[in-house]
């Protein structure tokens, strides 16, 4: 087991949950029970990155491109996604952890939008982890909306060009107020984005394990924080 003392806990870790379809394969099991395995290993994660102190946990659980899945899987995973929000109420009371959605909030039932806003508002007051789960999220998509609603701002006279800065249009995407990952976690040895937070990411250090989303627990995050004591960030800088 990594030993953490002495270790900084990264303020922001983010997550591409990977590998539930893989796991149910190898054991002869239809995709979704992958599904229903990984979502607890969502619920022990938040539990463990509140208690080692980790201020954000950014989760990747359903993206724009994920609605190309057979109607079956993507019908369960909306059933799964209505039946944790109402767990996650509970979690996030019992841990203190507030919650928010980023991604495109639209395209869902209106069942599943009311449950969004209402797990977001009923958790706001919370001061521990910061649990964010990204749903309908795509990072081209995100910047897209974020450009759509400056330029919206600029016709309606709001702002002028000259005002545009790195920081003034990180503030029109959905991560607003969330610092920068400082570690990106992903599990089953893809070694891709797949459209995850891209701008966000600029200098996020990247930890990818072969470790499949369902068994995945405290020891292996533990894993990836002990290697990302070892990195060296330089944002583009010299060794100092
Ligand atoms: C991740 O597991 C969960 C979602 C994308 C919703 P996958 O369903 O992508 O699992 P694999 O990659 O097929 O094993
Ligand atoms: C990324 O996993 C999306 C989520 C974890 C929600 P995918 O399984 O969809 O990514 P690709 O298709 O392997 O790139
Ligand atoms: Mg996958």
């Amino acid at each position: 087991m990594a030993d953490l003392t002495n270790m900084a806990i990264p303020r922001h870790v983010a997550l591409i949950l990977d590998g539930n379809g893989r796991w149910a394969k190898k054991r002869g099991l239809p995709r979704t029970m992958g599904h229903k395995e990984g979502c607890k290993t969502v619920e022990k994660m938040v539990e463990a990155a509140a208690r080692m102190g980790i201020g954000y946990l950014t989760v990747y659980g359903f993206s724009t491109e994920n609605w190309k899945r057979s109607m079956e899987e993507v019908g369960a995973l909306m059933q799964l996604f209505r039946y944790y929000m109402v767990r996650l109420l509970k979690i996030a009371s019992s841990n203190n952890v507030r919650v928010k959605m980023i991604g495109d909030r639209r395209r869902f039932d209106q069942d599943i939008i009311d449950g969004i806003n209402r797990l977001e508002e009923e958790t706001k007051e919370n001061t521990g982890l910061t649990f964010v789960i990204a749903v309908n999220y795509g990072g081209r998509d995100e910047i897209v909306r974020a450009a759509a609603k400056l330029c919206r701002d600029c016709k309606a006279g709001r702002l002028d060009e000259g005002q545009i800065t790195e920081e003034l249009f990180a503030s029109y995407l959905d991560t607003k107020d969330i610092p920068d990952p400082d570690l990106l976690i992903r599990t089953s040895g893809e070694i891709r984005l797949s459209n995850y937070l891209l701008w966000q990411l600029a200098y996020t250090e990247i930890y990818v394990t072969d470790c499949l989303w369902p068994d995945f627990n405290r020891e292996e995050l533990e894993k990836a924080i002990a290697q990302y004591n070892s990195r060296e960030r330089r944002f583009g800088g010299v060794r100092g």
